[in-house]
């Protein structure tokens, strides 16, 4: 079912030309962010994934991938009744965590999650932004993976279609509401 309002929502992304870097068109999710009802319709658009057909949630938490990802994963947690999960960039977080490292254009980045985060046999829904080369994304089912936890879905708000980022996510369900 669509979610009502939705495409008014997304109608509310901005195109900013040339940044960060000439050439790039940025697309700014502020406006929608700002707006109730917008971010009402994205985070329950979002968090319909981690529904069954009857609309009861399935899913045990929700992770949010630093830092857009914490801005739209807590309240899809919250519109669900279960718990959010943080993967944060290297050495934020304080406890002993599990770490995954992956290639960015220059150099590498590492994303990490709380060991005692989720248990074994845990059913998660991944929330971010933007689903661009894939990277983001791919670390964290590897570290979900390493959990002993199972992914359910992956929900983001956009999809860049020609960086071919769904590739790199083999048969996980992934959904995203805007392919741009
Ligand atoms: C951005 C975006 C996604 C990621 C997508 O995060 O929010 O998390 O890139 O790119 P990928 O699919 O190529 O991995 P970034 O860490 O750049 O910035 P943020 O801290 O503002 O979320
Ligand atoms: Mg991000």
């Amino acid at each position: 079912m669509t979610e009502p309002g939705l495409d008014a929502a997304l109608a509310l992304i901005a195109d900013v030309p040339d940044f960060p870097e000439p050439g790039i068109l940025f697309k700014d999710i502020t406006p929608l962010l700002a707006d109730h009802s917008a971010l009402t319709a994205v985070i329950g658009a979002l968090a319909a994934p981690g529904r069954d057909a009857d609309g009861r949630p399935v899913v045990d938490k929700v992770l949010g991938m630093e830092s857009r990802g914490f801005i739209l994963g807590a309240p899809v947690a919250l519109a669900l009744g279960v718990g959010f999960v943080p993967v944060r960039k290297a050495g934020k977080l304080p406890r002993a965590t599990y770490a995954v490292s992956y290639s960015l254009e220059y150099g590498e980045a590492t994303l990490e999650v709380h060991q005692d985060a989720l248990q074994p046999g845990d059913r998660v829904l991944l929330v971010d932004d933007v689903l661009a080369t894939g990277g983001t994304a791919r670390a964290t089912v590897d570290l979900v993976g390493q959990c002993g936890a199972t992914v359910h879905g992956i929900a983001m708000l956009m999809e860049l279609g020609f960086l071919s980022g769904r590739d790199a996510l083999g048969d996980v369900p992934l959904t995203t509401l805007l392919t741009v």
